[in-house]
């Protein structure tokens, strides 16, 4: 018998990094997941059959590793008694910003919740996938776990006190769509979150306020979102981006991107997840717009994607 399950990969639309210090973030499942099965084999295996960009798997292997640890160690389960193999595959592709970590935490906690008939609820599931990302890169803020195990679109605030999150469905007025435009680079999410808390300590009163202007443009991006206003979304994108860039998050390559996708018509345009590589996300205002930010992400040997979020 296996067991087997699933988890979203996830774009943060607005409040990468902000989130960590307890700002409002606004994030959205992909249709893309992950799945995991568990099943007894020989000896304790992962077999990661995941699409994924050149040099994740490597790049991530420690951060892996440690997530599994933590899963394990937090389920208080023996892998090796009897000993157990994950087979991870989907259509997922694994890269820097997709919330692959995420999708990897919460897909083998439902697999090992069937295989062990454990009846774990959606809840226990995230907090699961919560564990193992603390494991795998430090000091999450849970935005990247609660959109891989809940699916949909969130404002997600973290908890500083250690409470639960609040987190709130998002009920968007009109569907849009997403070019994911991706740098091919590959971050370790722990480095980039504590070089912006260091940042954050050497000059307090600059990130009080941009903390403060991101929390205006987070605040009416809600608004927007829920009016199916996607003009003023989009640039409520351009705005975060700006602030990304204040606190270092940003990069050459993904400012190339930027600057490509918003002269072939993107409504805005930022970095998601980790930054300083990864994806970059552009909201288009139709067809044509993204069938020209698709050839020309191609014509530069750039991977892309296409996603409509907010559907119902
Ligand atoms: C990573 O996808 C998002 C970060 O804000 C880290 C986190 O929220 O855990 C950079």
């Amino acid at each position: 018998m296996s067991g087997k399950g699933i988890g979203f990969g996830k774009t943060i639309l607005f409040g990468e990094h902000f989130v960590v210090y307890g700002l409002p973030g606004i994030a959205s499942a992909i249709s893309d997941l992950t799945t995991a099965e568990v099943e007894e084999g020989e000896k304790f295996e992962l077999v990661d059959n995941r699409p994924a960009v050149e040099g994740y798997k490597v790049k991530k292997q420690e951060e892996i590793s440690r997530e599994l640890d933590s899963i394990f160690e937090f389920m208080k389960i023996d892998r090796e008694k009897p000993p157990l193999k994950i087979t991870l595959a989907g259509n997922l592709e694994c890269a820097s910003g997709i919330g692959a970590s995420a999708a990897l935490a919460s897909s083998i906690a439902r697999a090992l919740s069937e295989h062990l008939s454990l009846n774990l609820t959606d809840d226990q599931i995230n907090e699961i996938a919560f564990e193992g990302e603390r494991g795998g890169s430090g000091t999450p803020s849970g935005i990247d776990n609660t959109c891989s195990t809940y699916g949909g679109m969130i404002t997600f605030e973290k908890n500083l006190s250690g409470g639960p999150n609040k987190i709130e469905h998002i009920e968007v007025g009109k569907p849009f769509e997403i070019v994911m435009v991706n740098t091919g680079i590959t971050q370790e999410t722990k480095k980039v979150v504590a070089d912006v808390r260091a940042e954050k300590e050497k000059d307090p009163e600059k990130y009080e306020k941009i903390f403060s202007d991101y929390k205006k443009t987070v605040d009416e991006a809600v608004v927007s979102l829920k009016e199916g206003n996607i003009e003023n979304v989009g640039k409520l994108m351009d705005k975060n981006q700006e602030l990304l860039r204040q606190i270092t998050v940003s990069c050459p390559e993904v400012e190339n991107i930027v600057k490509m996708t918003k002269e072939k018509g993107a409504l805005g345009a930022k970095l998601t997840g980790t930054g300083r590589g990864g994806l970059v996300i552009c909201l288009s205002p139709g067809k044509d717009v993204t069938k020209t930010i698709v050839e020309s992400a191609k014509a530069e040997n750039l991977k892309v994607n296409v996603t409509t979020l907010g559907k119902k």
